[in-house]
């Protein structure tokens, strides 16, 4: 049942910290700031990485992408209805990863099959033990989030994140800041609780309930959480949404930027990136469009927004996972103060078995 809940999403959303745990149990070792996940023994470190999935798990291969490419390893992510059926880059001693919460999405199962097809090692990153993806697939890495009963992907793409720094920190055998990661991963369930308990998402929302039209923004690990933002905000609002990356404002979207569309604006750290990102913020102001800020206070964004979502400070790496958390929230209750169908929300299947 929902356990008291209006609605399993907001159940799930709340399950994030056990979840993740789950996902974490036994795999980390603080003392010496490693990681090891039983199920990857038997995996190499891969010359190059591709990712295939769809929707959110999309967006989580995203930022897995980055992870790789930190430690010198090429890396891409690509949609899978496109991988299937295109003359894909399947790369002759490269890795490819399905990243799929079901393990029975079609498109990604064409991907898997026509990477195996052509010779490529598959490894599933999945939640479904047994699923079709974690058979087919030469090896799985389960997120272990438990089951997801909304159609609208939360804590299983917070568990994908959490997994894919697993597999990346396995793969490509640590960093020089290992143990710093094996902090933040730590950390990340309590600082979930602190977001969840802290929250102002709400009453947020309840200024812009008449607006039609909003944008996400964030760049390098906060683009796909600009992109993951706002698909989960259309799918359960049925209003319109869009993610970019901070930097393409400028090449088309800003002629859609008024005082009637709010922009949520990403913005964890104080490096080049925030900097950058706070540039496209006041790009943004100067179009009278309200500002919300998702920000971990380390730089002076909040100067520049109307309102702020707060995020605890932590590893540049999990950071983007508590301000998806925010994000998520936002959709929820704007699609619950618009009295939608958060669990089934409109044409949408949770499992899509069709390509
Ligand atoms: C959105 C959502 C979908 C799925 C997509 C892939 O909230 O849930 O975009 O992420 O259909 O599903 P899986 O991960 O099962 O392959």
């Amino acid at each position: 049942g929902k356990s008291g809940y209006d609605h399993y999403m907001l159940k799930e959303i709340h399950e994030q910290p056990t979840a993740l745990r789950q996902g974490l149990s036994g795999r980390l070792d603080e003392l010496s700031g490693t990681v090891t996940v039983e199920e990857l023994d038997d995996v190499g470190t891969p010359e190059t990485v591709h990712f295939v999935a769809c929707g959110t798990s999309y967006h989580a291969a995203l930022y897995g992408v980055e992870l790789f490419r930190e430690a010198g390893i090429p890396a891409q992510a690509f949609l899978a209805s496109e991988y299937a059926t295109g003359p894909a880059p399947i790369p002759e001693s490269g890795l490819v990863v399905g990243v799929t919460q079901s393990g029975e999405t079609a498109d990604t199962l064409s991907a898997l099959r026509e990477a195996q097809g052509r010779g490529a090692e598959t490894l599933a990153l999945t939640n479904v033990v047994g699923s079709t993806a974690a058979r087919e697939c030469d090896h799985a890495l389960y997120i272990r989030s438990g089951p997801e009963i909304g159609v609208a992907a939360t804590k299983t793409f917070s568990s994908q994140l959490t997994a894919l720094n697993l597999l990346a920190e396995t793969l490509t055998n640590g960093g020089v800041k290992s143990r710093d990661l094996v902090a933040g991963l730590r950390d990340v369930p309590g600082d979930i609780q602190q977001v969840l308990d802290q929250t102002n998402a709400e009453e947020i929302v309840d200024k812009y309930l008449s607006h039609e039209s909003f944008f996400f923004i964030g760049r390098g690990q906060n683009f796909p959480v600009a992109l993951e933002g706002a698909l989960k905000f259309k799918e359960i609002t049925y209003e319109h949404a869009e993610g970019f990356a901070a930097g393409e404002l400028k090449h088309g979207p800003l002629a859609l930027v008024t005082q009637n569309t709010p922009v949520f604006a990403i913005v964890t750290g104080d490096d080049e990136r925030a900097r950058k990102t706070i540039g496209n913020v006041k790009e943004v102001e100067a179009r009278d469009a309200p500002v919300i800020a998702v920000t971990d206070g380390k730089s002076d964004v909040e100067r520049y927004a109307d309102h702020v979502l707060m995020i605890p400070e932590t590893h540049p790496r999990t950071a983007p996972m508590l301000a998806n958390v925010q994000l998520q929230l936002v959709a929820y209750h704007m699609a619950n103060r618009l009295g939608r169908a958060i669990d089934k929300p409109r044409n949408l299947a949770k499992s899509v078995t069709v390509e």
